[in-house]
């Protein structure tokens, strides 16, 4: 701002009290009309008797015109009365992290997936189970395709645009980077399209999150699904059938994590550039977060995350184009990596159910030697 005002050719300082004076007098001329304008804008609601509506439209054109009054004012203010310009900032912020406040969700899930006929009944499945949780439960599909966007916008989801590597596949941690700044939650959880929840999933997040467990630390909680065959619109349509129709599916290896649920300040923007839907990376971050000292839960005893097996199988990740992308770039980060010391058995915490209170409980593991080094 410094360089617009006025210099004194014999002191070489600047003048800021006659600057002012003009701008003052430009502010008042803009009041005026700002006045007049609203003046005008009532006289003819009251005429045309659509008063509330009008109200508002006036009432929000205020706003605007006042929240603008301010950026103007403020190089003002700031030399003229310091402490009443900051106060007025403060109260802005404070409501906001109120609203806020008040809205925070227990979790955002979120995934993408691409267009292919065989699986349609399958990602319909899926839409409409993670709607199921109510407003707790926040469902984001991160898409830039047009199609897609259409479909799952009117299935009631968000859909925020990905970003992408050079092989067009998103990034991991700009999707958690993106939904942490869009939404206030507990908990953030990228988890692949294919997978279904149940009722557990809200009892034993919200069981943590009511645990002596440490918040401010970084938090991942993985698991292992279960993997059942063709399931169909029937089969998915309620909690009680995705449990019954579990009991007929298979757990699927401790090798495999198929969520991510991090807690509100896990440090994604640590994170290397690994990619979705290619092998190495979920290993690599329970791994990771293991030699960070993060708290990582493994939730496969209170949480059934049900796979829903298409044709293409169980090993998807691995017959991509471009499957080696997350172990070349991290074999380049890193000199040498023990993936067994990434497997959902090897958390710090698992969660149990008790036999005869049936409530979810957290119990320290017992690492076993396998996951050992890390
Ligand atoms: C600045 O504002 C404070 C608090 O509103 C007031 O007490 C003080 O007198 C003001 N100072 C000037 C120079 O206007
Ligand atoms: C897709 O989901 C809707 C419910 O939103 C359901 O009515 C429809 O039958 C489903 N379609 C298929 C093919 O599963
Ligand atoms: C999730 O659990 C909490 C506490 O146990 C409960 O108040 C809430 O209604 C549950 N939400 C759903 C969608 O079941
Ligand atoms: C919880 O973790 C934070 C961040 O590491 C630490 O500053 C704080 O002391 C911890 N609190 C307790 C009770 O251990
Ligand atoms: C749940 O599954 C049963 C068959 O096991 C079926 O009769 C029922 O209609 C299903 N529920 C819904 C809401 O589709
Ligand atoms: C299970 O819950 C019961 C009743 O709340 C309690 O008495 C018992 O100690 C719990 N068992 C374990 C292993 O924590």
């Amino acid at each position: 701002m410094k360089h617009l005002l006025p210099l004194d050719v014999n002191t070489c300082k600047v003048q800021p009290r006659r600057f002012y004076h003009y701008r003052i007098l430009v502010l008042c001329m803009f009041c005026t009309i700002v006045y007049a304008y609203l003046y005008i804008s009532i006289t003819y609601i009251y005429r045309t008797k659509t008063i509330s509506m009008k109200m508002d439209n006036t009432l929000s054109d205020l706003k605007y015109l006042q929240s603008n009054l301010k950026k103007l004012l403020r190089p003002i203010n700031t030399k003229l009365n310091r402490s009443t310009i900051n106060t007025d900032s403060y109260e802005i912020v404070r409501k906001k992290t109120k609203i806020d406040g008040n809205s925070k969700q227990l979790l955002v899930l979120f995934t993408t997936f691409t267009t292919k006929s065989e699986k349609y009944v399958c990602r319909n499945n899926t839409l409409n189970n993670w709607n199921s949780f109510g407003t707790g439960v926040k469902p984001v599909f991160f898409s830039d395709d047009q199609h897609l966007y259409k479909e799952i916008k009117e299935k009631g989801w968000d859909v925020i645009p990905p970003t992408k590597t050079a092989i067009g596949v998103p990034i991991l941690k700009y999707m958690y980077l993106k939904v942490m700044k869009k939404y206030s939650a507990h908990f953030y959880a990228y988890v692949n399209g294919d997978i279904l929840f149940t009722q557990n999933l809200n009892d034993t997040l919200q069981f943590i999150l009511n645990s002596n467990v440490n918040h401010s630390e970084p938090m991942l909680i993985v698991g292992q699904r279960t993997n059942v065959k063709e399931v169909t619109a029937e089969q998915a349509s309620t909690f009680e059938n995705i449990t019954k129709v579990s009991k007929k599916g298979k757990l699927f290896t401790t090798w495999g994590a198929d969520y991510f649920i991090t807690n509100d300040v896990y440090p994604w923007k640590d994170c290397p550039e690994v990619v979705i839907g290619r092998r190495a990376y979920d290993n690599w971050l329970i791994l990771n977060a293991r030699k960070r000292k993060h708290t990582t839960i493994d939730a496969t005893k209170t949480l059934l995350a049900l796979h829903q097996t298409t044709k293409s199988g169980n090993k998807e990740g691995h017959t991509h184009l471009n499957g080696n992308f997350n172990a070349q770039l991290l074999s380049k980060l890193y000199k040498r990596i023990n993936y067994a010391a990434g497997l959902t058995s090897c958390t710090s915490y698992i969660t149990t159910r008790n036999e005869t209170s049936k409530e979810v409980q957290l119990l320290q593991r017992k690492i076993g030697k396998a996951c050992f080094p890390i």
